[in-house]
């Protein structure tokens, strides 16, 4: 809901239980007035203490700066006196960078328009405010667009800047979002990481040195994560306030928390300015991504809650998103680069025994020499000689078994030896006269250029179309560097990686048209593009290629603090596993990878037979809880990753009356009792009959929450628990 005094020119934007305010100070100003927990009230222009400072700048001209340091704008401009972190900043003809964004007009909207070209949340009940600003001396207007969601605690923005005037102007900095409220003691949440330590959640005490959150990457990469949030200092699970915004793009990012001396905080996030500078002809406009923003006054879950309903609704497009996912096995660690169509099939028929769906063929499988990372890149055709009657003859030997199949694209890249280079070295990307550095043997495609787009798109409609794919996984395996495209000229090279992102964007909305049933699983080298602008095109994504059980708890515990479990790519590994060499049983290999969307990644004609004869019951076990992976509710109990010695999180349906426990002790200690944990979100008044496979027993709601329910030691390490609990009516 959206509400607009328009004497006092102050709009509050209201989701199911918060508020946010926003008002024009000094007839031309827009500041940031209120956020967080719902309130009645509209004006809330006491809390900006106008009389206690120099005033404005209306009435006390000599003082200007003074004021423009100190406001809370809703999107500070550089280069007129504030002197913290900006949003948006343009170069003009003679080379100066400086504007003033004044108050033009309003419109509020019953719906939430597409981003061109952008990926974007979309919805029914949703109201969006898009207010003028606008720069009387550049002739450049900025519309800030709010899109206030009415079923969760979401606001959207994002921001369209339009070269109004007869000059070009660069736009070297355009971020989506700002969002500047007092401290209150905060912490910053954000997160870390590395190849096969992905999306570590990290929390600092915000002092007055800023944390930021960026990528140089062109891609999110592993270390980080489009996202920043302030959070109370001692905010738990389930009080105290989070202030979160997640930004819907999958390039590179830039997020700042600082505090000034007065103890006014602005957060930012937007794409990374660093690198980037974008032209403006005159007409020519830029949109920002789009950025989510949430406020919980329930702590940490009550924002993991809202992500993951807001990305389940409104931002995950495909078919797949509440559809039973295919159970799958992924080539990779089982064979790597070193298969035949023979060792293929063998695989295929035992998963298709074992009850398993899609069988994807990872890398490997094309152009004239992949047995190796150092080839073939760009070669989308299949390989006859390692695979004779191609993917056609694989392909039907697949479906004959009754099985679904996948492949493996890595379209963005390039190998030297490919047939692709040979004919178009200048698709390469490369600053001039020097040879681009190489990252696992490859080089990047220049993704601005359509014709790269459009032979991408080519060659991979025919894979799709000729093989009956069900299913491709999109991998990017290095980040970018040598940003220069022979396409772009030179006053546009800044738009660079921005382009290759809409690039990326454009290939994967081509195929989706194309083929709308077509499941898309993103991935980069794991988990280093995990980010909401993929979720838009594909609803899982590979988390990591850490399979380790142990390992994947901290991961997975990262992940889905901020993406719902459905869209995490989680597999069941070998043992021992080929990252760590840690041998964990198969039965909690099985329950471990229940995190999210469930699959096997080992040979499984070198299994055992009694981990065969374990797989269908592993797979009925995941049928049985998949509505509740797609939808439910998901609550961390505890971290393994705090605690080092256990990790519980369970999912509860939304009425209530269904859910699941993991339970996983890492390593077993001496002389130790059974371990109580208290569960979540159950309704306190329902009977429950908990069942961990072995034992059934009935237990309420309000006891199993407050009271807690015990998971018996193992002398063992690495056992799991996997418990079901489904509402019972009372026996009378
Ligand atoms: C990346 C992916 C893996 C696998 C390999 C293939 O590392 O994360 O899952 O697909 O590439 O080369």
């Amino acid at each position: 809901m959206i509400f607009f005094d328009e004497k006092k020119q102050i709009w509050k934007l209201d989701t199911p239980n918060t508020s946010y305010i926003l008002g024009v100070v000094d007839g031309k100003y827009l500041a940031h007035l209120y956020y967080g927990a719902k309130v009645a009230d509209t004006d809330l222009s006491y809390l900006l203490r106008l009389s206690e400072g120099s005033g404005v700048p209306s009435k006390n001209p000599a003082e200007s700066v003074g004021f423009m340091d100190g406001l809370p704008f809703e999107y500070p401009v550089s280069g007129r006196g504030d002197f913290r972190e900006s949003c948006i900043s343009v170069r003009n003809a003679a080379g100066q960078e400086g504007l003033e964004l004044c108050y033009v007009d309003c419109e509020i909207v019953q719906e939430k328009e597409p981003l061109q070209g952008l990926p974007a949340s979309f919805g029914e009940n949703v109201n969006t405010l898009k207010i003028r600003l606008s720069d009387e001396v550049l002739h450049l207007s900025v519309i800030l667009s709010y899109s206030v969601f009415e079923d969760v605690d979401v606001i959207t923005r994002s921001v369209l800047v339009c070269n109004d005037g007869e000059q070009e102007l660069f736009l070297t900095r355009a971020l989506s979002a700002c969002l500047e409220i007092e401290n209150e003691n905060f912490e910053v949440l954000s997160f870390t990481g590395s190849w096969s330590r992905e999306h570590i959640p990290e929390r600092q005490k915000l002092l007055h040195s800023a944390v930021t959150a960026e990528s140089f990457r062109g891609v999110g990469g592993h270390d980080g994560q489009p996202f920043l949030a302030l959070v109370s200092e001692n905010a738990t699970e389930d009080a105290g306030k989070v202030y979160a915004m997640h930004l819907i793009y999958s390039g590179n990012f830039y997020g700042k928390a600082k505090c000034n001396p007065h103890e006014q905080v602005r957060m930012v996030l937007g794409i990374q300015p660093e690198g980037f500078c974008c032209k403006l002809e005159p007409g020519e406009t830029f949109c920002t991504p789009e950025a989510v923003m949430t406020f919980s006054g329930q702590g940490i879950s009550g924002m993991t809650h809202t992500l993951h309903d807001f990305y389940r609704q409104h931002l995950i497009r495909s078919k797949w998103k509440f559809a039973e996912r295919p159970v799958l096995i992924n080539s990779w660690e089982a064979v790597y680069f070193d298969f035949t169509t023979e060792k293929l099939l063998e695989i295929v028929k035992e998963a298709a025994m074992a009850g398993i769906d899609l069988f994807v063929l990872d890398d490997g499988w094309f152009g004239k020499n992949r047995n190796q990372p150092s080839g073939a890149l760009g070669d989308w055709f299949c390989n006859e000689e390692k695979l004779p009657g191609g993917l056609k003859r694989l392909s039907e030997e697949i479906k004959k078994q009754g099985m679904l199949f996948g492949l493996w694209f890595e379209p963005e890249m390039i190998s030297e030896d490919s047939c692709l280079y040979r004919e178009h070295p200048e698709w390469v990307l490369h600053t001039k006269d020097r040879r681009p550095g190489l990252c696992r043997d490859q080089w990047m495609l220049d993704f601005s250029n359509p014709a790269v787009i459009d032979y991408l798109y080519e060659k991979m409609e025919k894979v799709i179309d000729e093989a009956g794919l069900s299913y491709i996984k999109w991998d990017m395996n290095r980040g970018i560097c040598d940003v220069g495209s022979e396409y772009l000229p030179a006053d546009r090279q800044g738009e660079l990686l921005h382009r290759h992102v809409l690039g990326v964007y454009e290939l994967q909305e081509r195929l989706i048209e194309r083929f709308p049933e077509l499941l898309i699983e993103n991935c980069s080298s794991g988990g280093a593009r995990f980010d909401p602008g993929m979720l838009y095109y594909s609803p899982q994504i590979w988390c990591s290629d850490d399979m380790d059980p142990v390992e994947r708890l901290s991961i997975h515990e990262g992940t889905a603090m901020i993406y719902p479990i459905s869209c995490i790519g989680s597999h069941v590994c070998k043992s021992p596993n080929d990252i760590t060499g840690r041998e964990v049983p198969f039965a909690t290999r099985g329950i471990q990878a229940m995190m999210g969307t469930f699959g096997y990644e080992l040979d499984i004609t070198k299994i055992s037979e009694e981990e065969k004869r374990a797989i269908p019951e592993q797979i009925k076990a995941y049928r049985g809880i998949q509505k509740l992976v797609q939808e439910g509710d998901y609550w961390r109990l505890a971290s393994y990753r705090e605690n080092g010695l256990y990790n519980v999180y369970m999912v509860v349906s939304k009425d209530k009356k269904s859910a699941y426990v993991i339970y996983m002790q890492v390593l077993a200690r001496p002389n130790t009792k059974s371990r109580r944990v208290f569960f979540k979100g159950l309704d306190k008044n329902q009977l429950y009959q908990v069942s961990d496979g072995e034992k059934t027993e009935c237990f309420r709601g309000d006891v199993l929450m407050q009271a807690g329910y015990l998971f018996p030691h193992r002398q063992r390490d690495f056992v799991s628990v996997f418990l079901r609990l489904e509402a019972v009516e009372d026996e009378i």
